[in-house]
Formats: structure tokens, sequence, C-alpha cells
């Protein structure tokens, strides 16, 4: 059975990690990147998609945008944290060949899960908007998604954009809501708590081998190192959304337990929060595995050596 991959992204700088590892692993198909309003518009994240696979030789992957804004609310950038263009300035001159598909990201996803039953994995790596509106539009797409992985959300932990709350989740927690509830045969939560400790640095950057990758991942990421010092004391980058790849290529690299989990929608100190609820207090069945730690020296590792391999994969 062919490994088929869809990767939803709101490209970001980390976000444009996760697509260079997917891409470069070569181990999963990548049927298509869908698009969504996130860190940057969902115009700006398109672009930023479409520069990041040409710049990998890979512009035959289909690019499709989807949401433009959260089911509701109203979009909340990360210009602070990705730069005015999400690619953290790198990449800035490049006018790309590469197209947009014509259709819309959550068909996209529909057709494609239905077309290969059993046969797709969906990484999601920016709010979850697009797959809600999968959902909406198929409630029945649950049974034929082989697995899904979502970067967002934190089991125990602080926030990064409120206090509490997880900056995808808390971009669109009723999408959130709704795939947390959908009733997924496999729903991996990779959260703020774990990728917080997956953390690329400035030695890690000087192993990439090939000139081009290597100057592209140290001009993308300067400003974000120094952001992540300034908070964290730590000269690094966090690898939130290239985690949530690489667990759905080796799971072992990370260690999950079931929990039932939920999203706050209605506070005003708290929305978006995610709540996993570790002693089962609620009585309700599990229905997130939740990433409760990872192989951090294993992550890096795989993450350079697959940016290390000549083929575009
Ligand atoms: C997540 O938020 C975004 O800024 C990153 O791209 C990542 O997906 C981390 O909280
Ligand atoms: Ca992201």
């Amino acid at each position: 059975m062919t490994r088929r991959l869809i990767l939803d992204v709101d490209t970001g700088i980390d976000d444009a990690l996760g697509i260079m590892l997917a891409v470069k692993s070569g181990f999963f198909q990548i049927e298509g990147i869908t698009t969504v309003n996130g860190n940057v518009s969902l115009q700006q994240a398109t672009l930023n998609t479409c520069k990041i696979t040409e710049f990998l030789g890979a512009s035959s992957i289909p690019v499709i945008p989807g949401a433009d804004k959260p089911l509701i609310r109203k979009p909340v950038f990360e210009h602070r944290v990705h730069g005015n263009d999400g690619l953290g300035g790198a990449l800035l001159d490049m006018q790309p060949s590469k197209r947009p598909e014509a259709g819309f990201g959550p068909d996209f996803i529909v057709e494609t899960v239905l077309r290969y039953p059993g046969e797709v994995t969906l990484v999601m790596t920016g709010p979850l908007t697009n797959l809600a509106l999968a959902l909406h539009k198929c409630p029945d797409l649950i049974h034929h998604v082989a697995e899904v992985f979502f970067m967002g959300g934190v089991a125990g932990g602080l926030g990064n954009i409120t206090p509490t709350a997880e900056y995808n989740a808390y971009v669109d927690p009723e999408a959130a809501r709704t795939v947390l509830h959908a009733g997924f045969r496999k729903l991996t939560m990779v959260g703020l708590d774990v990728t917080r400790r997956a953390l690329l640095r400035a030695d890690d950057i000087a192993k990439l081998t090939d000139p081009r990758i290597r100057e592209y991942v140290a001009d993308s990421t300067s400003a974000y190192f120094d952001r992540y010092e300034e908070r964290n004391g730590v000269r690094a980058c966090a690898m939130h959304d290239p985690l949530a790849v690489a667990a759905a290529i080796h799971p072992e690299l990370v260690t999950t337990k079931p929990y039932y989990v939920d999203v706050e929608t209605r506070s005003e100190l708290c929305d978006g929060q995610t709540v996993c609820d570790f002693q089962n207090r609620l009585g309700r069945p599990a229905n997130v595995e939740v990433c409760m730690d990872l192989n951090e020296q294993a992550f890096i590792q795989l993450f350079v050596d697959t940016l290390n391999r000549p083929e575009a994969g």
C-alpha cells in the first residue's frame, strides 16, 4: 500500500522546515499541500509554500489554498515570530514560477482521502480550519483517513500566544474542537510542551552539507533564534512543525498516551487552551494520542540527515 500524505500548513518558518523534511525524506507520496490562514495571510502562506516547494525542486507537488480565515473568528497573524513575510526574510526576492492549484484545500482533503481510502495520512501544522471544513462537508472522512497528526495545543505547560494557549489552537479553537471530537481512529497531538524540547541549534545547521539549504535554514531562522533566546534563555529554534512531520515518518521518536482532550472556546482568559484529562476526571473515553516525550537527539539527527540526502525525495 502506498503511504500518501497531505500536509496542511500556514507557512511559517517552522512549517517550511516541516515541508523540507517531508519532501526530502521521500517517505510519503505527497498528494498535495493545503494552505491555511495562520502565521500569515492565506495568500502569503500559499506564496511561501510555492517558494519552498520550488526551492526544493518539488514543484510538481500541488499546493492548494484553503481557508482564508478561522471558522468564526478574526485572523491573528504571528509576524512577531515569523517576520512580515513568514519566512523570516529568507527567499524574499524569489519570484516562483510555481502557481497554486485552482481548488479549495478542504475539498482537496475530502476528494483525496475518498480516492485512496485508508492510505492518506494528514499532518496539520497550522490552525485546524481546513480539516474542520472538510469534516463539515464529509463527516465520514474519519473512517477513511489513515492517521492524523497535528501540531497544536499544549498538554501540560505554558502557552505561547496567551499564558495558557498554544497558537494554532488559539487561532481557531472551534476548528480544533471539531477535529478533537470528530472520532478519528488515530489522532495524534504533537503539543507545544513537547515541541519546545525539539531544539535546532546553530551547530546543527552547520552540519547541513548542501550550501543552499544550509544558507536558507540559517537565514530563515536567524531572527527566530534571537526571539527564542530573549524569552527562553536558549539560543535555538523550536522545531514545532517538523516534529509533527517526523512523528508521522518515525513514530518511535515520540512517546504518546491516550487521553481525553478538549479545548476551551468560551473564556475571556483561556480561549484556545487545550485541556488534557490526565486523571480521567471527566470519565470520557480517550480521543487523542497525546505526545508526552521525544528523543530530541534522534529527531535532530533525522532532520539533519534527511536534509543532507542528495535526492529531492
Ligand atoms: C505553532 O504556531 C506557529 O507559529 C508555528 O508555525 C507552529 O505551527 C507553534 O505554536
Ligand atoms: Ca505552523
